[in-house]
């Protein structure tokens, strides 16, 4: 299941997606936890230290080695360097699973142990608005768009990922390819008009949105929520002393978080789990195909000198028991 976390910078995107990895580490269930947010926060919402935090090995560093296993031996696929962040699998690419080792997490994966179970953490590395953008070759978020057009994941397997909300998931189509998008709001203006956006991309995508309302003290900041987000908004976090005490270096475990969050944490396990019912991987398939095809017309054609279209395999469809190659 991958599920991103999105919204307003400071709303709580960190914060809620280290709260849900724990979660699901408490269900001992195999997670791999993605920063790929501008700031590369989650290592340490995890639990690490600033230091080893530093040191885990970006994503966006190890493009080439990433290309090349999921390239595998696919005949579509000339060469690394022809591979941009969109290029989509086919016939003879290598897959990822969340529970296996591989050349890709070996380079790049750092395992936590949380609520006594192994995470595996993944990061993109720190970028700048700069990084950003549809024209980005080397686009260091581009390298977890490829980890997830490559992903078959189970029911039971979480890839979660701490997200911006922004720019380059629009472009590329990075929004599209969750089975569950949850963006945080707080019940402020702005946090709510980061909603009106991300809507906007997710309705024309059909792409599965809910709201978790963050920092909620109220019955006012509640029925603000309400008000303006309606039927998307799923649940509601308050002002957490246990997030207090864990960002002062003094983390308990997840069983000690105040009843209410933990219930709400529950929620967002329920509604991420019961989102697999609606999985279509033709679907998610034909989108990956959609978005690579305009990659390849307004930037990536040009920088390869090939045309990118012919990466694509019209008869392969991804999937839970899609074969590869040993
Ligand atoms: N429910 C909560 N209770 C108490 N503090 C919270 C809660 N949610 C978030 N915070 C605090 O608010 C601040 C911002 O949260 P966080 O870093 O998770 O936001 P973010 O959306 O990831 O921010 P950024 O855009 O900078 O990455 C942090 O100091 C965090 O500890
Ligand atoms: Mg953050």
């Amino acid at each position: 299941m991958k599920i991103a976390f999105v919204g307003k910078g400071g709303s709580g995107k960190t914060t809620l997606s280290s709260l849900f990895v724990r979660r699901l580490a408490t269900a001992r269930l195999p997670v791999i936890a993605v920063d790929a947010d501008i700031n590369q926060h989650l290592g340490v919402a995890l639990g690490l230290t600033e230091a080893e935090a530093a040191d885990v090995p970006p994503l966006g560093g190890r493009l080439p080695l990433i290309k090349d296993y999921l390239r595998g031996a696919n005949p579509r696929i000339a060469s690394a360097e022809t591979m941009i962040k969109t290029t989509p699998p086919g016939e003879g690419s290598r897959l990822l699973r969340v529970n296996e080792d591989n050349p890709v997490y070996d380079a790049c994966a750092r395992t936590l142990s949380l609520e006594g179970s192994d995470v595996r953490l993944l990061a993109t590395g720190p970028f700048t608005e700069a990084d950003l953008g549809v024209a980005c070759y080397h686009s260091k978020v581009g390298a977890v768009e490829l980890c997830l057009n490559h992903l078959v994941d189970g029911r039971d397997e979480y890839m979660v990922v701490d997200m911006t909300a922004g720019s380059d998931s629009f472009a590329s189509g990075m929004f599209t390819r969750f089975d569950m998008t949850f963006l945080v709001a707080e019940p402020t203006r702005k946090g709510v008009a980061v909603y009106r956006q991300y809507r906007e991309y997710a309705a024309d995508y059909g792409v599965p949105l809910r709201v978790v309302g963050n920092k909620v003290h109220g019955p006012d900041d509640l029925a603000f929520l309400r008000d303006e987000v309606g039927e998307d908004l799923l649940v509601t976090l308050g002002q957490s002393d246990w997030v207090r005490a864990a960002e002062k270096g003094r983390a308990l475990p997840l069983a000690e978080l105040e009843e209410a969050n933990r219930r709400a944490l529950d929620v967002l396990y329920e509604t991420a789990d019961g989102s697999y019912e609606r999985r279509d991987w033709e679907r998610y398939t034909r989108q990956m195909v959609h978005f690579h095809l305009k990659n390849a017309e307004s930037w990536g054609n040009a920088r390869a000198g090939v045309d990118l279209a012919a990466q694509v395999d019209p008869a392969f469809v991804l999937g839970e028991r899609t074969a590869q190659p040993a």
